[in-house]
């Protein structure tokens, strides 16, 4: 999604403001800009497409100057174009402002700012911004007040950043729902949208919250409402490194994502688990856990492949912890009104923290009494920060847009949970370190599935040409199915569909023949006889099998064109190791189709928009 960034300081920000967009690209965007003050006169240059592009367009430009905001861009109103990109700057281009988020008023302050003589340049609805602030500023205020007035006007979503020719000393920023982190440094100061913006430079961060507008200079910070109340901001201290956010040698941030899943997975176990008491240990629930026991539903709510952990969670915490257990999309549950009370604790899962509509659940459900809980892995995102406790799942940045690394994560500390519940309920202590000790495991059988990846190579060169693909999977490993045909979806612009195995006879049955590639989830469980039919079913209509098989299941091999062959866990865990064949079949079918794998076309890292 859209990306900020801005410098004031000592040095020249060009190459900062440019080298802080790169940093930002994995968010996805579609054009990009840079607006700077150069002898005190606003300069902007911005583009459809890459940074790269808009690199190359100032090359020649000689720029040079010590305060400036860049901008890449993700369309919400207006198409991807020149005129829409950001900055946008006022009549006389003596303000210029970069904005993430949506004003969702913006039709009716257009209207009254064209009958005042404003012209527009733009379709989008953050054009309305620079020329309230223009109208506030020619009525005798400065720049910050301005801001905070033009503020108090709009509805909808801002992360934004603004300079003013006449002020020339100063970048004022403010955020509501869209996340804006501000950055000090000796003699410099930065404002981002993420923090892997900035890293380079600082650690020492602020982050905004909403309804705040800092006031940034190269050696101050303040902060204030936009209702002119003024604010003490804590100064934090980021403990990720330059390192976590490169490639390291991996040709994608996805392949090297997946490849680092043994690791994250330690990293979301580590210190957690007490395992003569077979139990574990989650300092964020320490002062809920009393409270979450006792509570007569769980509700989890998330997106996309969060939401697909949420719906592995399901089926863990019904098995073990007996609370009945319900998964929504956040979208869905933010606006149905849903029926919440104190009874409830409700999950909300999310990699980012900063999901627009996964945040709109929460505040939802936390207006209507539920104790909610975060599972996050960004440390001191929105749903971190809102949620009356919860727990980091410790993947470290995940830069690739589809998500692999926060997934296995997400299920790890799911299952954490689960076992934490489930032995202040039913759960003994044996059963407890059964479980603890297998969850152990696991970052092992993460490796030997890792050792597999040239043969998944193979297999997608074989089915890289086909149009649609169909996964199936039951109990445990549904889930895993829809989450194998998101990432083949989102990355390869494959179709695909995740179904239980069961229901292919419902209906999908009907598309199955010799270009349909099934590929079945079919561990050795309670249910892997009916699986196996399942596969005959398909094999009788000439349709194409990949099987994901354990080790030992050399009889699965007489039914189907290829198999994938994993280590075994208890099933509850076996998600996290049936899904990794499937993330490494996506990339390599993406790869070899020639795609952009890390920033594939209109997605975006972290969806701050409804
Ligand atoms: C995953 O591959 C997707 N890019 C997407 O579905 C994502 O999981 C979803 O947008 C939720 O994001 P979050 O976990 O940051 O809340």
């Amino acid at each position: 999604m859209c990306g900020i960034v801005g410098y004031i300081g000592d040095k020249n920000c060009v190459p900062i403001l440019i080298n802080g967009l790169k940093r930002l690209e994995y968010r996805g965007y579609d054009s990009a800009g840079i607006g700077i003050l150069q002898d005190k006169k606003s300069l902007v240059v911005k583009n459809k497409g890459k940074v790269s592009f808009l690199e190359d367009r100032i090359e020649n430009l000689s720029l040079n100057s010590n305060i400036g905001i860049a901008h890449t861009r993700w369309a919400t109103h207006g198409i991807p174009n020149e005129q829409n990109a950001h900055p946008h700057t006022n009549h006389d281009h003596s303000i210029f402002i970069i904005h993430n988020g949506i004003i969702e008023n913006y039709a009716v302050i257009k209207k009254s700012l064209l009958n005042q003589g404003y012209k527009f340049n733009s379709e989008t609805d953050s054009e309305v911004l620079v020329h309230m602030i223009d109208g506030f500023i020619k009525n005798g205020n400065d720049l910050q007040k301005s801001v905070q007035l033009a503020l108090n006007e709009v509805e909808g979503t801002y992360g934004l950043a603004v300079i003013y020719s006449n002020e020339p000393d100063k970048i004022v920023a403010a955020r509501k729902g869209s996340p804006l982190v501000v950055g000090l440094g000796d003699n410099e100061n930065f404002i981002a949208s993420d923090v892997s913006a900035i890293l380079a430079h600082t650690k020492q961060v602020v982050y905004l919250e909403d309804g705040e507008v800092a006031l940034i200079t190269k050696n101050s910070f303040s902060a204030k409402t936009i209702y002119d109340k003024e604010i003490q901001k804590e100064v934090h201290e980021i403990t990720m490194t330059l390192e976590e956010i490169d490639k390291g040698g991996y040709p994608h941030f996805m392949l090297k994502e997946i490849m680092e899943q043994p690791e994250t997975v330690r990293n979301s176990i580590r210190g957690r688990i007490v395992l003569d008491h077979g139990t574990v240990k989650l300092g964020g629930l320490i002062d809920v856990v009393d409270s979450l026991v006792e509570k007569k539903r769980i509700i989890i709510t998330a997106c996309g492949t969060s939401w697909h952990s949420g719906l592995v969670g399901e089926y863990m915490i019904e098995q073990f912890c007996r609370i009945p257990t319900e998964v929504e999309y956040a979208s869905e549950f933010r606006y149905r009104n849903p029926i919440v009370s104190k009874d409830d604790a409700i999950f909300f899962v999310s990699q980012s923290g900063e999901t627009a509509d996964t945040l709109a659940a929460l505040r939802e459900a936390k207006m209507k009494g539920a104790l909610v809980l975060g599972i996050c892995n960004v440390v001191g995102s929105s749903i971190a920060r809102e949620t009356n406790a919860g727990v980091y799942t410790h993947a470290g940045p995940e830069i690739g847009v589809a998500s692999t690394k926060a997934f296995t994560s997400q299920l790890v500390v799911l299952a954490l949970i689960t076992l934490l519940i489930a032995r202040r309920k039913n759960l003994s202590q044996v059963d407890g370190k059964n479980l603890a000790e297998e969850l152990l495991k696991i970052p092992e059988k993460i490796e030997a599935i890792l050792k597999l990846n040239d043969k998944i190579e193979q297999i997608a060169e074989k089915f890289k040409d086909s149009s649609n693909f169909l996964y199936l999977g039951r109990g445990y490993n549904f889930p895993v199915a829809l989450e194998g045909a998101l990432k083949l979806k989102e990355i390869s612009y494959i179709h695909a569909e995740g179904y239980p195995a069961a229901e292919m006879k419902h209906g999908p049955i009907a598309l199955i023949d010799e270009n349909m590639p099934a590929i079945f989830i079919a561990p050795k469980d309670s249910t892997y006889d009916k699986i196996i039919s399942n596969i005959q079913e398909v094999k009788a209509r000439g349709g194409k099998i990949i099987a994901i098989a354990n080790e030992d299941d050399d009889d699965i091999d007489n039914l189907v064109d290829f198999s994938i062959k994993i280590p075994q866990t208890i099933r509850m865990l076996m998600p996290i190791l049936t899904v990794i064949p499937l993330q490494l079949l996506a990339y390599h079918i993406a790869v070899k189709k020639g795609l952009n794998v890390d920033q594939p076309r209109n997605l975006a890292k972290s969806v701050t928009v409804e």
